[in-house]
């Protein structure tokens, strides 16, 4: 089973979840090192102070790229480390460590795929209000092109945020992340906020000529009732709506989905949409970022089922999701559907993005990995999870997805966010007391999957 020729094999990672060196080289505070030092917010008190340390050991680092074989690395740059205050001053000895991050994956023959956004906004800018403010949309985009000038030509893989759903539902509808505020209008602003940040930024680099590639990374999941109950099925179109096409519809059609709109009524009045916004959202990226996970099978919140305990609840939607009978589950609780990735690309296809070049720029798992005495990690699960993604991608470009890529979350374990240093996602083990990493078995696997370009039939 063969993958297109320049099939861009990769894994993911982002800056707060593993560089470490919180206060280092002028670095500023972002809202994670807030959220994360406040008691009660992350798993056992965990920080991304040290994280994996990887600010130090890059060149370890890059040399285990290598080793593995990789074709691409995606990483994020730390808006805090470039501009600590959010706006002004750029900081030279930021810049300087990404130019050596990317010279190192030159070097190497890695392709590197950056964001620009992954959650660690400046604690200056969310002082100001944060995303529920416009004027974060045009630093974001001021930033963009600090860094699109200092990297442009070293990077051709641009992506301006990464999962604007999480930013916006997590950190502002539920609470659950930075910078834990909880409400559906700030969540529903913090949108809109994102999406234009993204289409701001996309001007503020290309209006500097560069011929690079920019996009954006989206988390999506096919959404399916558990039922055929009608309150289910509202339920699950209400997620959907929320989950997918609120992001789906701005991006590529130029309009908020007009039942969500319908839906929100009492929570905004989108007043925060302003003339020509949505023409800038709408403005044609050269891939889109798909970051896969899972399906969501959803019921009706309201209804009296013991399967509602499980699973994920949405904000403001009375809807949760529930576990198909039988199905795995990840370290996470997750459940694993592979199917729903090739669902999902197609539907892309035929819905949105037609023969746009898209990447998987996100999926993985949390297993329970541990080192056993042999001082080995034997990550079968994690395997075979992957190998199941790998062939429903394929499924997905045998039904004429014109998918060019596929990032592995995530080269390292490293934080998780809300749960701490307790889920590793990684191909590699860290030991965080010694910061020694441990290739996984799934690393060695990934290797030859990368070496033949494909799996065994
Ligand atoms: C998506 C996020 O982009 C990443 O930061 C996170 O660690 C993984 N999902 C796993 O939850």
């Amino acid at each position: 089973m063969n993958f297109p020729e320049g099939f861009l094999w990769g894994t993911a990672t982002a800056a707060y979840q593993i560089e470490g060196a919180a206060a280092e080289d002028g670095r500023g505070p972002s809202i994670w090192d807030t959220f994360s030092h406040t008691p009660g917010k992350v798993y056992r008190g965990d920080t991304g102070d040290i994280a994996c340390d990887h600010y130090h050991r890059l060149e370890e680092d890059l040399d285990l790229m290598a080793a593995l074989g990789l074709k691409a690395y995606r990483f994020s740059v730390a808006w805090p480390r470039i501009q600590p205050e959010g706006s002004g001053e750029v900081n030279r000895k930021g810049l300087d460590f990404y130019r050596r991050l990317v010279d190192g994956l030159r070097e190497r023959d890695i392709e590197p795929m950056l964001t620009l956004y992954h959650w660690d906004l400046p604690q200056a800018l969310e002082d100001r209000g944060g995303w529920t403010s416009r004027q974060t949309s045009e630093r974001f985009a001021e930033y963009a092109g600090i860094v699109y000038e200092a990297l442009s030509g070293s990077v051709r893989y641009w992506i301006t945020l990464n999962e604007p759903w999480v930013s916006a539902w997590m950190g502002y509808g539920m609470g659950m992340h930075a910078p834990g505020r909880r409400g559906t209008g700030e969540a529903l602003a913090a949108t809109h906020h994102l999406l234009l940040g993204h289409g701001l930024a996309l001007e503020a680099m290309r209006a500097q000529g560069g011929n690079d590639r920019f996009g954006i990374t989206l988390n999506l999941a096919p959404v399916r009732a558990a039922s055929d109950e009608p309150a289910d099925t509202e339920a699950a179109r209400r997620v959907d709506g929320n989950a997918n096409r609120l992001y789906l519809d701005p991006l590529f059609r130029g309009s908020y989905p007009e039942d969500m709109v319908e839906y929100y009524r009492d929570a905004s009045d989108y007043a925060f949409v302003r003339e020509g916004d949505l023409e800038r959202i709408s403005a044609p990226v050269d891939f889109l970022g798909v970051n896969y996970y899972m399906r969501h099978t959803v019921m009706d919140a309201r209804r009296d089922s013991p399967d509602l305990a499980t699973g994920i609840r949405f904000h403001g939607l009375g809807a949760a999701t529930v576990l198909p009978p039988g199905v795995e589950t990840t370290a996470m609780g997750w459940p694993v559907e592979p199917d729903g990735l090739t669902e999902l690309l197609v539907r892309l296809k035929d819905e949105y993005t037609e023969d746009l070049p898209v990447y998987v720029t996100e999926n993985g798992c949390a297993v329970y990995d541990y080192v056993d005495p042999e001082g080995g990690v034997d990550d079968v699960e994690r395997i075979s999870f992957l190998d199941a993604h790998f062939r429903a991608a394929h499924e997905a470009i045998e039904r004429g997805v014109n998918l060019r890529g596929y990032m592995v979350w995530s080269l390292l374990d490293n934080f998780e966010w809300a749960e701490g240093y307790s889920k590793r996602f990684g191909i590699v083990f860290v030991d965080y007391g010694t910061q020694r990493r441990i290739p996984k078995a799934s690393a060695r696997w990934y290797r030859e999957v990368i070496r033949k370009n494909g799996l065994p039939d």
